[in-house]
C-alpha cells in the first residue's frame, strides 16, 4: 500500500492544515452556534461530543476522505469476516467472534469458531456458578472467598480493570486480586491475609510460558501445597485460562479444569474470553452477558453507522489528525469515574502494543508518526496534579474526558459535583481566559499574563447513562475499534507485538548471570556488566 503522506486525502489535510492550525475553538463556537449539537454522534449507548475539537466540516470531510482512500471498512469486514489480517503472525483477528450471538457463522481456516466460543462461555458459566455458590469447595471443604488471578498484560489489565470497574455488582463477600509482577512482593502483598483453604487461583495465560506468569504461578503452587499439606490440592485451588493445553498439563492443572481459548485472541483483545473468568466469578454470568452485549453493540455500531456517525472511526481519525498534523505525542484519558481507575493503563497495552509500530504492512518504514503514548488518572484527581500543564503549558495534549450521568453510590449528591467537572473542564480547556476577561473581573495588571488561559485545548467527551457491564463493554469496543481505525491509517499490524521479545530474551540470558554462585564472564556491554557486577555485590542481604 501507498504511504499515508501519498495519498489526495493527506496532501489535502496538510494544506488544510496550515490553513486553520491557529482557528481557535472561540471562533469556531462564535461563527456556528449549533456546532455543539452538530460535531456529536451516537451509538452503542455512549455519546461522543467531538465539537471541542481543532476542526471544521471541511477537515471532516477530509479525515473522512482519508478513511475512504485507506480502505478502513474494507480492512474492517476482512477482519470480521476472519481474515488472517494478522499478516506478521498470519493469524486471524477475531476477537469480535468473543460476543458474536449464537448462530452467526464467522470462519476461520473453513470453520465456524462462534460455537466453540460459546461452549467456552457456558463452562465458564457453570464453573461461575459453583464457585459463587459455594459447591465448588477447597481441599480442606471449605468454600472458596478468594479468587486470585496470575496473569500479566492483557492475562491481566483487562480482569483488574473490569473487576475494578464493575465492583458495584460483583459478590461483595468474595475478595479478587490480581498479581502480575514477578517481584515477590506482589503475591506477598496478594496472599498475606488470605486463607489458603479458601483460595482459588486463576493462572491466566495464552502461552502459559510467560515467564512472571510462571514464577507466580510456582510460587502459588508452593503456597498452596505446603499450607494444605498436600500435592492433592492443587485440583480444588487451581484453574488455567490458556490456549496451550500441553503446558497446562505439564503444570499439574486437570485440563477438564482449563478454560481455552484461540490464537485469533490477541492478549490485549481478551478480556471477553476465558481470560475474563475473575469477572466472570466476581459478577455472575448474567452480568458477564451484559458486558458482552455492551462489546457486540459497538461492534454493529462499528459495523453499519455511516463513517461520518461512526463513534470508533471519528475518534480514530482525530487521533490522527493531531498525531500527525498538530504533532501532538500524547492523548489523556480521563475517566470521571473512580471505578475507572484502571482504564488509562488498560489503554495504554491496547493502545500502544497496538499502534507503538515503525513499520508497514509491507515492512518499509512507515514514515509517519505512529501511535501516541497513552496517559491518564481519573477525573478529579488529576486536575489536582498534571492539568495545570495541559491548560497552559507549551504541549498540546488532546484528552478524552469520559463521563456518566448516574452515579454508582448511594452519595448522589457527590455526582453532580464530579460531572461539574468534566463539562468545566472541557470549557475551560477550550476557551481558556482572556486578558480581556481577567481585566474585567479585577485581576491585578501584573498577575494578567501568568492567568491568561490560552484555550484551544481539543477534548472528545464521552457520556454514557451509568456505568454498566454494558456501559463497559461498549467502552472497551470503542477504543479497540479506534484502535483499529488508526492503524489502518498507517497500514501497521496492529495485532502483533514483536517489539517486546528483545528485552525478554535478553533477560533470560541475564538470569542465569545473576543466580551463578560463581563470578560470570560477562559479555554485555560495559554498562550492562558494570549494573549486574554491582547488583551482584549490592545483593547479599536479600
Ligand atoms: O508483553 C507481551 C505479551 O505477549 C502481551 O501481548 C500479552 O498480553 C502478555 O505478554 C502476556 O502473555 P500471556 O498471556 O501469553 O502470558
Amino acid at each position: 500500500m501507498a504511504r499515508p503522506t501519498d495519498t489526495p486525502a493527506w496532501r489535502a489535510l496538510q494544506s488544510h492544515y496550515e490553513k486553520i492550525k491557529d482557528l481557535h475553538l472561540r471562533r469556531l463556537f462564535a461563527e456556528d452556534p449549533s456546532r455543539g449539537q452538530k460535531l456529536a454522534a451516537e451509538g452503542a449507548g455512549l455519546y461522543l461530543d467531538y465539537s471541542k475539537n481543532r476542526i471544521t466540516a471541511e477537515t471532516v470531510g477530509l479525515l473522512l476522505q482519508l478513511a475512504k482512500e485507506r480502505g478502513v471498512a474494507e480492512r474492517r469486514d476482512a477482519m470480521f469476516r476472519g481474515e488472517k489480517i494478522n499478516i506478521t503472525e498470519k493469524r486471524a483477528v477475531l476477537h469480535v467472534a468473543l460476543r458474536a450471538p449464537k448462530g452467526v457463522e464467522i470462519r476461520v481456516d473453513g470453520k465456524d469458531v462462534v460455537p466453540e466460543v460459546h461452549a467456552v462461555l457456558d463452562k465458564m458459566a457453570q464453573f461461575s456458578n459453583r464457585v459463587r455458590s459455594g459447591e465448588w469447595k477447597g481441599h480442606t471443604g471449605k468454600r472458596i472467598r478468594n479468587v486470585i488471578n496470575i496473569g500479566i498484560g492483557g492475562s491481566y489489565l483487562g480482569p483488574e480493570m473490569a473487576y475494578a470497574a464493575l465492583r458495584d455488582v460483583s459478590d461483595r463477600a468474595m475478595t479478587f486480586r490480581f498479581v502480575a509482577n514477578v517481584d515477590g512482593a506482589a503475591f506477598a502483598e496478594a496472599t498475606h491475609d488470605l486463607d489458603p483453604a479458601e483460595t482459588l487461583f486463576i493462572i491466566s495465560s495464552k502461552t502459559f510460558t510467560t515467564l512472571e506468569t510462571m514464577t507466580n504461578a510456582a510460587t502459588a503452587r508452593r503456597w498452596i501445597v505446603e499450607k494444605l499439606g498436600s500435592d492433592a490440592a492443587v485440583a480444588r485451588h487451581f484453574v488455567a485460562v490458556s490456549t496451550n493445553e500441553a503446558e497446562v498439563r505439564k503444570f499439574g492443572i486437570d485440563t477438564a479444569n482449563m478454560f481455552g481459548f484461540w490464537d485469533w485472541v490477541g492478549g490485549r483483545y481478551s478480556m471477553d474470553s476465558a481470560i475474563g473468568l475473575s469477572t466472570m466469578i466476581a459478577i455472575g454470568p448474567e452480568n458477564y452477558r451484559e458486558l458482552l452485549g455492551g462489546f457486540r453493540a459497538m461492534d454493529e455500531h462499528f459495523c453499519t453507522a455511516p463513517l461520518e456517525k461512526n463513534l470508533p472511526v471519528l475518534m480514530g481519525l482525530l487521533t490522527v489528525w493531531y498525531n500527525n498534523f498538530f504533532g501532538a505525542q500524547t492523548i489523556g484519558i480521563m475517566p470521571y469515574s473512580d471505578n475507572l481507575r484502571r482504564f488509562p493503563a488498560y489503554l495504554q497495552q491496547l493502545q500502544m502494543e497496538s499502534n507503538g509500530k515503525h513499520v508497514d504492512l509491507d515492512g518499509n518504514h512507515v514514515g509517519v508518526q505512529t501511535g501516541p503514548i497513552i496517559w491518564g488518572e481519573p477525573g478529579t484527581d488529576g486536575q489536582h496534579s498534571f492539568y495545570q500543564l495541559i491548560h497552559q503549558g507549551t504541549k498540546l495534549i488532546p484528552c478524552d474526558l469520559i463521563g456518566f450521568c448516574r452515579p454508582l453510590s448511594a452519595l448522589k449528591e457527590h455526582h453532580d459535583l464530579l460531572m461539574s467537572n468534566v463539562f468545566a473542564q472541557a470549557e475551560a480547556l477550550a476557551f481558556g481566559k482572556t486578558p480581556e476577561e481577567l481585566k474585567a473581573e479585577g485581576s491585578p495588571d501584573f498577575q494578567t499574563p501568568f492567568r491568561v488561559c490560552e484555550g484551544n485545548r481539543p477534548t472528545n467527551v464521552i457520556l454514557a447513562d451509568k456505568l454498566t457491564p454494558r456501559t463497559l463493554g461498549s467502552l472497551v469496543a470503542l477504543y479497540e475499534h479506534n484502535v483499529f481505525t488508526q492503524g489502518a491509517i498507517w497500514d501497521i499490524d496492529s495485532f502483533d507485538q514483536w517489539g517486546v521479545e528483545l528485552g525478554k530474551v535478553l533477560a533470560k540470558r541475564i538470569i542465569p548471570e545473576l543466580e551463578s554462585s560463581s563470578e560470570p564472564d560477562l559479555k554485555h556491554d560495559s554498562s550492562t556488566n558494570a549494573l549486574i557486577r554491582r547488583y551482584r555485590r549490592l545483593r547479599s542481604g536479600r
